[in-house]
């Protein structure tokens, strides 16, 4: 796998870059971001699971690319998991936020029946050595997938605790070898107005489209996600392969993805284009920056109940001493 080399950040060319602020923000003790990238380029990620334990990805690519593929096989990763118990199967794939289906909670699951998650390709663009267009086998083929028990926060406070299943995204994005211009990169959802009626209304600028800071992406906690509870991604969460930023709001983590783009210049998002009042680009889950509309402070845990529990919000949604380092010296209101 190619070395990555982190590239050096402008700060004329992006809108918000990543200085310093100091230690104890939030009572974590950050960790060096220098650190995090060499390890991220030493592939320190990859050495947290012992391979002979591992899954047989080359089961997922023998077969042929329509049919559907066996169940996944995958290993837990401790080392990213919360301890906090799951929300069921039925809990997070029946209240959902995909708009290509519909606004209303319920039509993911109840209108996403025939979308057609296989066959699948990505397009590689932008700044990288290697560009184009790979099947969804040739993407994970090499990667092992590791089970991790994430927290996840929407904007709208709602939270579920979900075992993903997933490939860190820095080790599928290391392969394409992004060069010293890749400061950012963009997601794009497939665009196909046939399979997603929400798309043949203007809600948002379709295709949707959100974006990452390289260190945000290459970051060990950021997961491409092709499961969860076990099982391939069901239609209405993201099928075949979606985005986990854990730290960030839910919109961040975009799903059904046909394109990931490195670029220079911070790309253009779905909903900060439509509302950038309301949603910024960094949406790192923060109680003390309030929605307009809302509190953050925070948030309906899914499941407990007919509303579920409120619980108290964490900045960074719990994960600050693993990303607080990544914004030292941002002014988080102005960058929320
Ligand atoms: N991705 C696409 N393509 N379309 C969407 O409408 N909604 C986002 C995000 N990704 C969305 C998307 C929002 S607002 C949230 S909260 C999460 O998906 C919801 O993910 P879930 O339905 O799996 O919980």
């Amino acid at each position: 796998m190619a070395k990555f080399t982190y590239p050096k950040i402008v700060p004329s060319e992006i809108e918000a870059t990543p200085a310093e602020f100091g230690p104890g923000e939030f009572g974590a003790s950050a960790h060096s971001r220098r650190a995090a990238l060499a390890a991220l380029a030493a592939g320190a990620g990859a050495a947290l699971l012992a391979p002979g334990a591992l899954a047989q990805p080359s089961a997922i690519n023998t077969r042929s690319a329509a049919a559907s593929p066996p169940p996944p096989s995958f290993r837990r990763n401790p080392r990213w998991s919360v301890s906090e118990a799951p929300n069921t199967w039925e809990e997070i794939t029946t209240y959902n936020n995909f708009y290509e289906f519909g606004l209303d909670k319920a039509d993911p699951s109840e209108r996403s029946g025939s979308f057609k998650p296989r066959p699948w390709s990505v397009e590689i663009a932008g700044e990288a050595a290697k560009t184009g267009r790979y099947t969804l086998e040739d993407i994970l083929k090499p990667h092992a997938l590791e089970e991790r028990i994430y927290r996840f926060r929407c904007v709208e406070a709602w939270s579920r605790v979900v075992p993903w299943l997933g490939i860190p995204l820095k080790d599928v994005l290391a392969r394409f070898e992004p060069n010293s211009r890749a400061k950012f990169v963009e997601f794009t959802t497939l665009l196909d107005p046939k399979q997603f009626p929400g798309q043949r209304s203007r809600v948002i600028d379709w295709p949707y489209v959100e974006g990452l800071r390289i260190d945000e992406a290459m970051h060990p906690l950021t997961l491409l996600t092709v499961g969860l509870h076990g099982r391939w991604l069901p239609n209405q969460s993201g099928a075949p392969l979606r985005l986990i930023v854990p730290w960030k709001y839910g919109f961040k983590s975009i799903k059904s993805i046909v394109r990931i783009r490195f670029t220079e210049r911070q790309p253009a998002t779905s909903w900060n284009k439509a509302a950038p009042d309301e949603y910024g680009f960094f949406a790192n889950v923060n109680p003390a920056v309030d929605h307009p509309r809302w509190s953050q402070a925070k948030e309906r845990r899914l499941g407990g109940g007919l509303f579920g529990s409120r619980i108290d919000t964490l900045p960074f949604n719990g994960y600050a001493n693993e990303v607080a380092s990544l914004y030292r010296g941002l002014d988080l209101r102005r960058f929320y």
